[in-house]
């Protein structure tokens, strides 16, 4: 089965281009053998923090939540806190996922728009892309601040189809959370989940339409 008729692929950018844990993995030899524990924590309580954010209508943009999510996790997981402002800066120069460059190029041969589409603030997206060399592949940096509310609030998604002027169908998305696939296939993208670690699928009435290991593989469904 191929992906049809798309004018946009849009790409979620934590986890699914940029490896959440290399911060953290990057001062491994500091925080010890529990690095990998202490980066989940960080992230499962930064993704908490902009659901429960947005329901209790008190949005911050994504940088305080990942402050304030990081004090959470180094409080948990008893880590020195003279190690805050160097996992801080290393979260704004996460790597790139090996394949992503190829898998932009191989896009823009087949003349298929492509965007980011994340929680992360402007100016983060900004650095992020930038520092990975790949800001020019993409044709826009879409922050859920135009939005004003955390994904999976449908208003987020329909920045894509507002931007390129498509139907949600139009859209092909690809994110490694599983909540976030669903958040775009219910609103009507042809979803891709990224499942890079051979993860569970939410329960939440809803199932990808395609599944694949890493961003090399999509371009075999295009
Ligand atoms: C993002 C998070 C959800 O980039 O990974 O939006």
């Amino acid at each position: 089965m191929k992906i049809k008729n798309i004018k946009v692929c849009a790409f979620d950018a934590y986890g699914t281009c940029f490896d959440i844990n290399s911060a953290a993995q990057n001062l491994a030899k500091d925080i010890g053998d529990d690095w990998l524990e202490f980066s989940t924590t960080w992230r499962t309580v930064q993704l908490e923090y902009t659901w429960l954010r947005s329901l209790i209508k008190k949005h911050v943009d994504f940088w305080k939540v990942t402050e304030d999510s990081l004090d959470f996790a180094i409080e948990n997981h008893k880590i020195d806190k003279k190690f805050r402002s160097k996992l801080l800066e290393l979260y704004k120069k996460l790597n790139p996922y090996p394949e992503l460059v190829d898998c932009l190029h191989k896009l823009k041969e087949k003349k298929i728009k492509t965007c980011i589409l994340s929680n992360g603030s402007p100016s983060l997206l900004n650095e992020l892309t930038s520092h990975a060399g790949v800001k020019k592949l993409f044709d826009d940096l879409i922050s859920i601040e135009e939005a004003g509310i955390y994904k999976p609030h449908p208003k987020v998604y329909e920045l894509v189809t507002k931007k390129y002027n498509c139907k949600p169908s139009e859209v092909c998305f690809m994110s490694s959370n599983t909540w976030d696939v669903v958040g775009g296939g219910v609103f009507g993208y042809q979803s891709v989940w990224v499942d890079r670690f051979g993860k569970t699928f939410d329960k939440l009435d809803y199932q990808p339409d395609f599944i694949i290991k890493n961003l090399s593989e999509l371009a075999e469904y295009l």
